[in-house]
């Protein structure tokens, strides 16, 4: 059975109460709850976790390396500068989707450049939650043929 971390960064515990024009009204427990759901369904299982801390997200991104076939992060504003983040994410040799709720490009121009996307398989962004999903998706059909 495949595994799929799932890391959300800092203000994402937020969800549905954080700028609920932006984010939607979802919590992350919601968006957490329907992920393992999605996953138990693709005879597979998430490990979902969240934090605020730079340091907790890269010790995860290591601490997982031999034990997951794909990341799904969304690292919120560390995206935009954090090149540890971005290190830690070169060094694991598992594949990893970046996702973004809204739609970075149209919003502030510091939101506009990952400093993480070009390390990861690729982006989605501006999906709202059905990023992580499409992402889980993505990552779980690695490898297929098809
Ligand atoms: C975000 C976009 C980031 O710019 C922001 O700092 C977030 C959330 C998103 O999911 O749209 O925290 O990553």
């Amino acid at each position: 059975m495949k595994t799929i971390l799932v890391l959300n960064g800092p203000n994402l515990n937020r969800l549905g109460l954080r700028e609920p024009g932006v984010y939607g009204h979802q919590t992350l427990v919601d968006l957490e709850n329907t992920l393992h759901e999605e996953a138990a369904k693709l005879n597979a299982q998430v490990i979902c976790k969240q934090s605020n801390h730079e340091g907790q997200l890269i010790d995860w991104i290591h601490e997982y390396a031999d034990d997951v076939a794909g990341l799904v992060i969304n690292p919120g504003a560390f995206t935009h500068y954090s090149y540890a983040i971005r290190d830690a994410i070169a060094s694991v040799s598992y594949p990893v989707i970046e996702v973004h709720i809204s739609n970075v490009h149209a919003r502030e121009t510091f939101r506009h450049h990952s400093v993480t996307a070009p390390v990861t398989k690729g982006q989605i962004v501006g999906l709202g939650l059905q990023g992580y999903h499409l992402a889980l998706l993505a990552l779980l059909s690695e490898g297929d043929k098809s």
